[in-house]
């Protein structure tokens, strides 16, 4: 059993990864500032559901704040840091790029420090695909350039990879930086594409479709990604980037059509323009997390959507 904080853990993939960690046997402690980027009772209503009856912590702060988090670190035996927490979003960042950069890489920052300080063995960060930006080489592999970011999103996550780097340098801390591409599953982000999609058929609204639909994107199940998580946590590598993704992009026509399926209904399209900040295809090279990790995604598009979608339909009792 090990004692491992995860930050974000109110989130998405955190509070999937908690669940996960803590059926496992493990001691979970979360630090989560419930923010209300997106609903904050529907976080409620995810820790609730996946968390709820089991035993866990949950620190509702900020961790920006340096000295409160620290008070955490003061009363807790950490052995590992599982840091999901973030600001995360392309078009957000966009319009706040001061939040991002306070929370992406300051947060980070005051992680690292406490982790050097308190004598953390490992450190799990989330990073993302994002930082590949238009690179023009398929499948995006870990040794490409990452140099030209195209959101302050992407730039934050690139600037954490760097400083996760730096003090594995320094201070010797066991590190590991996952890039993650597109998750999606139940209790997923209400801000994605594919969640927006699933309300707006439901509600028999428009959706909008940037690039007029040609955009391709390499979804990843959640629970792919938790087990790809929970192997880099397992492994405790000196220093690591890897990609997690399911290496099958899919165009977002055909992605429409199976949600259009899954759903039982048919979209009223507007397509639009290209979005600033977005990128027109994500593709992951996965060979180094096979190799690394034993990573091997179970979920295809097909089951990963009824999955989805049956829980959509549950959560708002169609
Ligand atoms: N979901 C994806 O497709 C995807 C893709 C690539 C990378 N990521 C990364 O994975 C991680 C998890 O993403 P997610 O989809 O679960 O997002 P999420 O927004 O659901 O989860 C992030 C959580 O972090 C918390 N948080 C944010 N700022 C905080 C702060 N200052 N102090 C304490 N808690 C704070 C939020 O309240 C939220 O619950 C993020 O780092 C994100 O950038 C996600």
């Amino acid at each position: 059993m090990k004692n491992i904080l995860i930050t974000g853990g109110a989130g998405f993939i955190g509070c999937h990864t908690a669940k996960k960690l803590m059926e496992l046997g493990n001691n979970i402690i979360i630090i989560d500032d419930f923010n209300d980027y997106y609903d904050v009772g529907f976080k409620r209503e995810r820790v609730k559901a996946l968390l709820n009856g089991k035993e866990s912590k949950i620190y509702e702060i900020d961790f920006t704040d340096y000295s409160e988090i620290e008070k955490v670190f003061k009363k807790e035996k950490i052995d590992q840091i599982c840091h999901l927490g973030a600001r995360a979003g392309v078009r957000y960042s966009i319009i706040n790029p001061f939040i991002y950069e306070k929370v992406n890489i300051l947060g980070t920052l005051n992680l690292l420090e406490l982790a050097k300080n308190y004598e953390i063995r490992h450190f799990v960060a989330a990073s993302s695909s994002s930082v590949y930006g238009n690179n023009k080489k398929i499948p995006f592999n870990e040794n490409d350039e990452v140099n030209e970011p195209i959101s302050p999103y992407a730039a934050t996550k690139r600037a954490m990879e760097l400083l996760v780097y730096n003090y594995h340098h320094l201070y010797n801390l066991k590190t590991t930086c996952l890039r993650f591409f597109t998750v999606y599953g139940p209790w997923g982000r209400p801000d994605m594409a594919y969640f927006k999609f699933a309300e707006a058929l439901m509600n028999n609204e428009e959706i909008e479709i940037f690039n007029k639909g040609e955009m391709r994107r390499d979804f990843t199940y959640i629970d792919d990604i938790v087990e790809g998580i929970i192997a880099a946590l397992t492994k405790e590598f000196e220093f690591e980037i890897i990609n997690l993704g399911n290496n099958k992009p899919v165009d977002l026509d055909y992605f429409i059509k199976s949600l259009e399926k899954n759903m039982g209904k048919i979209a009223k399209k507007n397509y639009l323009e290209m979005q600033p900040g977005d990128v027109k295809e994500t593709y992951a090279d996965i060979e180094k997390a096979k190799r690394l990790l034993n990573f091997e995604p179970k979920t295809n598009i097909e089951d990963g959507l009824k999955k989805f979608v049956d829980w959509f339909k549950d959560w708002k009792k169609v």
